[in-house]
């Protein structure tokens, strides 16, 4: 990996996360793989060679516990979601050059291969530890077959994940209270010998490499806490049938399975390989990607940090699996002697209307739903790609689904697309036979700028706005030359207008696609351009369009209120019962832990004065608070902060008499990025606590401005 500015000379690879192959997807999960997805595109239209590959997870107690619960062997119950998974994918425009599973030939010699390089490198080796048993069944209940309270932050947690708290991965042994899943009974901790891969040996390394890696700062930063003492050793076995066997010697470890975390990254490697070995190794070469010029290096000749020859390894994540691809996995890639990954991306999770989303609750928004419901999977993949930057959550409703898709798509792209093409077909029958004017020609340059800095910054969500914002500058640049009012008077200048117009038209085609690759492919056709939009490069948006194509059609259509009723009925029906369930599960738990139990953990990273020096937090004092039309929650508030008046949206109208805010003194993050709610923008976030939104305040006289510190 070269860290060189994209593209470079160096073929790149762009994962995601394996999805578990246990159950259906849903919005949650499609976010991640639409990311990576339009990222790929993205560095494809750059000119970097990019292949873009996946798997399903097979392995683990994710799928057996599932399975078990199905009652169906693991293997059927994984390989008919893995099926299921082949087919949803391109479905939302997906598109993997390779989607394999961590099950099949390639990935289980690949990781065996692995495990035996660390072994022969030293960093294997046993020792007795203690493993929950569950004495009725007589068994061992190795990670989701065991829960308990995480011994970090004191929440209820899985075997290997605090998954409801502070999100570590935790070590068999390790839980507190454990309980097995299987009977519900205490568990007892029993004696085992296990293999572990001796993390501590890679602890300087990992400290270069968290300096190195580029991605998101969550992917960044928050691995260093873990990383600051000795690193635990990682228990890489379980007692289980399900999963890879460990490869020893004749009678050593021949009842152990390899951890699903061992073998599921590898699946990365092997998904690239088995891509390379079906196109060829000229057209893309997995060693080039993944080696180290080549060859997996070891010891002593392993001596460079990294390799400037070696390609470019993206992963695409969850912010929930960040332990596992920034210390864990650099360090099997650099004890199997692999390249390392030159970017980690860990995207936010996806809330259902205000709602965390629950797959056991069925407070979620399914893949197939969606499909079912008729929508056209790019207004999907615009939706979740530009709902906020890639580490922010997301939060998915379809009001608000129906409002960016009529105002952003077909109000503003679809619009100015659909009138240049209308009338430039109907007067000219395509293209006139004009050059592009030097503003417009200036202007898409400026755009395709964006489109590259965008890249480069793995920016998914400005990607796509600036397709957005160079279609609005055509709605103003049309609307401003009425050109239908020059066809008569002014007929050259009419044309030269059109001209513009459908240049802009191809230009937007080419920077939306990534985004909106399935539209941007239709508009391709519809400017009577050959072959497709996905492989010509960034420049061909200054190129000129064909000077003769059909009467076009509307790209986007308009999202229905009735649809948007009953698929909102339907949704709020299933969140008002999975919030009822989560209430009586509160009741359930007694009353034991009082009001604490009922508070979120601490945050268990600490960030530094300097990250806290950056959040600027003001007294203010809201001037005015309006309703905004057609969203019962949300408040337009004017807040004073000294030097301004800053317009917000708050989402306080349910929860404050609306009548009294105007004249309550806030605090007013004054720095938060602006957001577009319901067409108004929201210019800083009012700081309130907890579910009733108990605003914040002062009690003295602070002059409105004064920073909070
Ligand atoms: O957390 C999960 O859903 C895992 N199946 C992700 C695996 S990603 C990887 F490393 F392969
Ligand atoms: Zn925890």
């Amino acid at each position: 990996m070269s860290h060189d500015e994209f593209p470079t000379e160096q073929p790149a690879v762009v994962t995601c996360g394996l999805p578990y192959a246990n159950g259906d997807l849903h919005v949650g999960h499609l976010r991640t793989y639409v990311d990576g997805d339009a990222l790929s595109r993205a560095l494809r239209r750059l000119g970097q060679q990019t292949a873009f590959v996946c798997g399903s997870d097979m392995h683990g107690t994710p799928v057996a516990v599932n399975a078990a619960e199905a009652g169906v062997e693991p293997r059927e119950f994984a390989m008919q979601y893995h099926e299921t998974y082949a087919e949803t994918f391109p479905q939302f425009n997906v598109e993997f050059d390779n989607y394999g599973h961590t099950d099949d030939e390639t990935n289980t010699e690949l990781t065996q291969e692995f495990v035996r390089s660390w072994v022969d490198n030293d960093h294997v080796h046993e020792k007795e530890i203690q493993v929950a048993w569950d004495t009725e069944e007589d068994q061992p209940l190795p990670d989701r077959f065991v829960e308990g309270t995480c011994p970090y932050c004191g929440e209820q947690a899985r075997g290997d994940e605090c998954d409801e708290g502070c999100q570590r991965h935790l070590e068999p042994g390790e839980i507190e209270d454990p309980v097995s899943t299987i009977t519900g009974n205490p568990a007892e901790y029993r004696t085992r010998e296990h293999k572990f891969l001796r993390l501590a040996d890679f602890q300087e390394y990992l400290q270069g490499f968290l300096d190195r890696v580029e991605g998101t700062d969550n992917a960044q930063n928050q691995p260093r806490e873990w990383i600051e003492g000795e690193l635990q050793d990682l228990c890489i076995t379980r007692d289980m049938d399900w999963g890879i066997d460990y490869p020893g010697e004749e009678g050593e470890a021949e009842d152990l399975v390899l951890y699903v975390w061992v073998d599921a990254p590898i699946e990365y490697v092997a998904s690239t390989k088995q891509y390379s070995e079906r196109v060829g190794t000229d057209e893309y070469d997995w060693e080039q990607v993944w080696k180290v010029d080549g060859e997996a290096q070891h010891g002593t000749q392993w001596d460079d940090e990294w390799s400037e020859d070696s390609g470019e390894i993206i992963h695409v994540i969850g912010r929930d699996i960040i332990q596992h691809h920034a210390v864990f996995w650099p360090a099997m890639l650099r004890g199997a002697g692999y390249n390392e990954p030159r970017t980690i991306l860990a995207t936010g999770f996806v809330g259902i209307d205000g709602n965390a989303l629950s797959t056991s609750r069925n407070r979620a928004v399914w893949a197939d739903e969606y499909l079912d419901a008729g929508f056209h999977p790019d207004l999907f993949r615009y939706y979740i790609a530009t709902g906020a930057g890639l580490e922010t959550d997301v939060d998915f409703s379809w009001d608000r689904f129906q409002e960016r898709v009529n105002g952003e798509l077909v109000g503003n792209v679809g619009n100015f697309i659909y009138r240049s093409l209308l009338f430039a077909e109907r007067n000219y029958d395509g293209t006139p036979d004009a050059d592009v004017s030097e503003d417009v020609r200036d202007r898409i340059d400026d755009a395709l700028d964006d489109f590259a800095a965008a890249v480069r910054d793995y920016d998914v969500r400005t990607l796509a706005d600036v397709a957005i914002d160079l279609s609005n500058y055509g709605n103003e640049y049309i609307q401003r030359n009425e050109p239908w009012n020059l066809v008569d008077d002014d007929p050259e200048r009419a044309e030269q207008v059109i001209r513009d117009c459908v240049q802009l038209t191809k230009a937007v085609a080419v920077v939306m696609q990534p985004v909106l690759p399935g539209k941007a492919e239709r508009l391709w056709g519809q400017l009577g351009e050959e072959g497709s939009v996905a492989d010509v490069s960034l420049d061909t948006a200054l190129e000129a369009p064909p000077s003769e194509f059909d009467d076009p059609d509307e790209l986007f259509e308009q999202v229905e209120d009735d649809h948007i009723e009953e698929l909102n009925a339907e949704l709020q029906a299933r969140i008002e019962e999975a919030n009822e369930d989560d209430e009586s599960d509160d009741a359930d738990e007694g009353d034991d832990g009082g009001a604490a139990a009922d508070l979120e953990p601490l945050v268990s990273e600490r960030i530094g004065f300097e990250d806290f020096e950056g959040v600027d937090m003001r007294v203010g004092e809201i001037v005015s608070a309006d309703p905004v039309d057609g969203a019962d929650k949300l408040l337009e508030l004017h807040v004073d902060i000294g030097h301004e008046v800053r317009q917000v949206v708050a989402g306080l109208a349910e929860l404050h008499d609306v009548d009294d805010l105007p004249g309550t003194r806030v605090i007013l993050l004054a720095n938060m990025e602006t957001a577009e709610l319901f067409g108004i923008e929201s210019n800083g976030m009012v700081l309130a606590a907890g579910d009733e939104a108990d605003l914040l305040t002062t009690h003295e006289d602070a002059p409105l401005g004064t920073r909070v510190q």
